[in-house]
């Protein structure tokens, strides 16, 4: 595992490494001007190698839940390894956050990695040459760009995204329900028991999945309701509102004790946002401490779960010979 090291003019520092092509480290100021390191994290490989939680790690071939794991693409079925109860989640028994990556410092803020899965790894058709490029701008932004390509020419389907967990005080003894979350999705995608969406794009208005104005995480997420029960908390896909594809703010979290402020910005249609319920203070973090149950967040951009067994979502598909790409923004400021 090598440690890639970013730092803009403000002093905002991020590290990064080849293995899962992972933000391990990001240090951002409070309203003070105070750096503190905002993401969760392992202090070294071991963690990550055995790590369950995806921290930090970019995710693929397919980021999120595929019922199943069976999809069907040009007439031939596909199974996939079933490493989340009786489906398959990012990627599989070893996704793209558990190899190795080439790296190459483009610059002192930024740093490419690549990475090539062979046709049938995990199960998937096609070989993939995959790049996620980390750069630390001097407007305090992390910016993800993702590219990829099919080789050999077979279809194939991708979803690419990054499984940050966030937690703005700086302090992940602290729980994140206290921040306050703007979703700019006037819809979501209901799911399951096994949380694979029904395929229905369900309206947010009256519900707890509402966030289209700001909104402390704790507010409504003890509320009875079926898709929180089915999620233990919010664990979900929201549906970005967007009139053209291109760049677009998808969520906002501020935390009123330090000021610090994330704004999300993405390429994606779609963006998982989910409040830590798996973390349960048995994996040791970094300097030695246990993350319990919602000490961090995630806010996954990315395409639907579950979109190549459900026709009417924006399709997954990536055909031989395209190229995907995907770009997601997270700037940070204080108020
Ligand atoms: C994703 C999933 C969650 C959980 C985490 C990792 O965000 O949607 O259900 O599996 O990854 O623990």
């Amino acid at each position: 595992m090598r440690l890639y090291t970013l730092t803009n003019k403000h002093g905002l520092k991020a590290t990064v490494t080849n293995f899962g092509a992972t933000l391990v480290s990001l240090e951002v100021p409070d309203r003070q001007g105070k750096l503190a390191d905002i993401v969760l994290g392992y202090d070294d490989v071991s963690g990550y190698e055995k790590g369950k939680a995806y921290f930090g790690g970019s995710i693929g071939r397919y980021g999120n839940r595929i019922a199943s794991g069976r999809f069907s693409l040009n007439g031939k079925t596909y199974q996939l390894a079933l490493n989340d109860g009786a489906n398959h989640l990012h990627g599989g028994t070893r996704g793209f956050n558990h190899v190795e990556w080439n790296a190459r410092m483009l610059s002192g803020q930024s740093v490419e990695f690549h990475y090539t899965s062979k046709d049938g790894e995990e199960g998937y058709p096609g070989t993939l040459t995959v790049g996620v490029t980390y750069t630390l701008t001097d407007n305090n932004e992390v910016r993800i760009d993702y590219s990829a390509k099919e080789g050999p020419g077979k279809d194939t389907i991708v979803n690419l995204t990054n499984h940050s967990y966030f937690n703005l005080t700086g302090n992940p003894q602290i729980t994140i329900v206290n921040h306050e979350l703007t979703l700019h999705a006037s819809r979501f995608t209901p799911i399951d028991a096994g949380s694979i969406p029904t395929g229905e794009l369900r309206d947010v208005k009256g519900t707890p999945f509402d966030f289209t104005s700001a909104a402390a995480i704790s507010a409504r997420i003890g509320q009875q309701d079926e898709q929180l029960k089915f999620g233990r908390g919010y664990d979900h896909n929201w549906v970005i509102d967007r009139k053209s594809p291109g760049l677009v703010k998808a969520a906002e979290v501020f935390e009123p004790t330090s000021g610090r402020l994330i704004e999300v910005y993405t390429t994606e249609p779609g963006i998982q946002f989910y409040s830590g319920n798996f973390l349960d203070g048995t994996e040791k973090g970094k300097g030695g401490q246990v993350y319990a149950f919602r000490s961090g967040f995630c806010l996954e951009t990315q395409h639907y779960p579950d979109s190549p067994n459900k026709p009417n979502f924006p399709t997954t598909t990536l055909k031989a010979g395209q190229t995907y790409t995907s770009t997601t923004i997270y700037r940070f400021s204080t108020r």
